[in-house]
């Protein structure tokens, strides 16, 4: 497969660096062909089989399980689901003129299937809670080729041997950082990566990015972990790592970065991913040189929430949406992805021109306030008992000091 000009979502490379083993039960059916992969395949993992209850026309979609290149372990194999954006987009020739871009989304976890994705957040076909079907119109194929994968090995449809399971990320296998790290450590990686979005508590939480949504509910809900600061300390240091060096590795080779996040309640009270960013430096400065405080809007002209771009990284706040934000808010999550992730929207971009430094669509200084805090009482009772909230406004105030410190953004930010 030659090198293309495409865009992902997230990245792809460990589908395409997957080679042939020995492929056994059970992801083997009839009609497997002989040779290495090639377009001879596509006949093979095309869906043909009329879907339960899907009563309604779908796009060509391709499944099944591909090996993964780990020596001794040819039962080990990762499980897909493709669906083409429309006829001949996913199958057409990869050469240098083609130029459309397509996604991957992996569920977080580890261990989640992203078929929980495919069936309830961003893919084509929604179940209901009495397994009828229907077409999600916001499904994400819609706008671009995408590719549903169960990640690691042993997740969802994803088949391992009893040996296979893979203990820990250095050992390889673990999926988001894993496919990252290789896509860099290849000289001529076959694909083009051009964006990689992170869901806040969606996509690619896994390992380091599991804790940005906890530190998230710390914050809004301190009550969880009785105000205790060393718990948040804990919660934050743990992103940074990872999330520096892929941010080194992303400016050097021009990759957007997409963060977004939803909020259920007020609109900045999720200031994890704001900590996150800006304490990494990307395109050599550290941070975000403004505060976020752009208003997007969705396509009933409604507001969505906050967006801001600085340096190709874009921090993306949805208004309404709670961890899964395309099941929350699926109109909002498709405006997101085709304007901020398949698209090079400039709503919220920092410029500068001759020394004068503007924000593409205004700054609202109301969005650019404080985090509102969440609920602070703590809840006594049950089902059963008269419930009250209790209020301890010492450690309430101890907290809001502690927290108003520690999230506190570059000086730069004062306004
Ligand atoms: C792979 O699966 C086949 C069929 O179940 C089994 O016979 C074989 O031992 C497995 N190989 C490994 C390495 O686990
Ligand atoms: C399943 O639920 C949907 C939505 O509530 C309803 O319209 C449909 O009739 C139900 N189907 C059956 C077979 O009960
Ligand atoms: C199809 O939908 C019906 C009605 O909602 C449900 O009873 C049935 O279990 C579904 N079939 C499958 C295979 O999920
Ligand atoms: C960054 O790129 C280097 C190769 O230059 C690679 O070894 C490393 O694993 C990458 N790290 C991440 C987090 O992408
Ligand atoms: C910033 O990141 C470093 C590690 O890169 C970490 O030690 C430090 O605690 C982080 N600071 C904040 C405020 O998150
Ligand atoms: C950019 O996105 C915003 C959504 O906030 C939309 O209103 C605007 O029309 C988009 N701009 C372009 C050029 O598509
Ligand atoms: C942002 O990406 C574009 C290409 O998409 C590149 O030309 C530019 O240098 C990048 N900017 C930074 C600061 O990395
Ligand atoms: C910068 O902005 C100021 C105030 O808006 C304006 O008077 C000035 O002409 C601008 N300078 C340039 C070089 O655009």
């Amino acid at each position: 497969m030659s090198s293309l000009p495409l865009k992902t979502l997230c990245v792809v490379i460990a589908a395409f660096h997957l080679v042939l083993g020995q492929i056994g039960y059970p992801h083997d059916y009839p009609g497997k062909p002989n040779s290495d992969f090639s377009p001879v395949w596509q006949d093979y993992f095309q869906v043909t089989n009329p879907l339960p209850n899907v009563t309604f026309p779908m796009s060509r979609s391709w499944a099944g399980n591909i090996p993964v290149n780990r020596p001794g372990h040819p039962n080990d194999t990762l499980f897909f689901w493709a669906v083409e954006k429309e006829t001949g987009s996913l199958t057409s020739t990869a050469d240098d003129s083609n130029n459309e871009p397509w996604g991957i989304w992996l569920n977080g976890g580890p261990g989640s299937s992203s078929l929980l994705g495919f069936f309830t957040e961003n893919g084509p076909l929604h179940v209901r809670s009495n397994y009828s079907i229907y077409a999600n119109e916001y499904s994400w194929d819609h706008l671009a080729d995408h590719i549903w994968v169960d990640q690691p090995v042993g997740t969802g449809f994803s088949t391992v041997d009893e040996t296979g399971f893979v203990a820990d990320e250095d050992q390889m296998g673990e999926d988001f950082p894993y496919i990252t790290k290789t896509y860099f450590g290849l000289e001529n990686p076959p694909v083009k990566l051009t964006k990689i979005a992170i869901g806040d508590g969606t996509i690619g939480n896994i390992g380091e990015y599991e804790v940005l949504p906890a530190i998230t509910i710390i914050e809004t809900y301190p009550q969880l972990i009785g105000y205790d600061p060393a718990v948040f300390e804990y919660f934050k240091e743990q992103p940074m790592a990872f999330l520096s060096e892929l941010a080194t590795n992303a400016s050097q080779h021009h990759i957007g970065i997409v963060i977004y996040s939803g909020n259920d309640d007020s609109l900045v009270s999720h200031m994890s991913s704001e900590v996150a960013i800006q304490n990494t430096t990307f395109g050599g400065i550290q941070g975000f040189t403004k505060k976020p405080s752009t208003p997007w809007y969705d396509d009933e002209g409604d507001f969505a929430g906050i967006v801001h771009q600085e340096r190709n990284w874009t921090y993306v706040l949805v208004k309404g949406a709670g961890h899964l934000v395309p099941q929350q808010q699926p109109e909002r999550a498709y405006v997101l992805l085709r304007e901020f992730i398949l698209g090079n929207n400039q709503t919220g971009l920092v410029t500068e021109v001759t020394g004068n430094i503007s924000v593409v669509g205004g700054e609202d200084p109301a969005l650019a306030a404080p985090a509102l805090p969440g609920q602070l009482g703590i809840y006594v009772g049950s089902a059963t008992t008269q419930s009250t909230y209790t209020y301890p406004s010492l450690t309430i105030a101890a907290w809001e000091s502690f927290i108003a410190t520690a999230t506190a953004i570059s000086p730069r930010l004062g306004h």
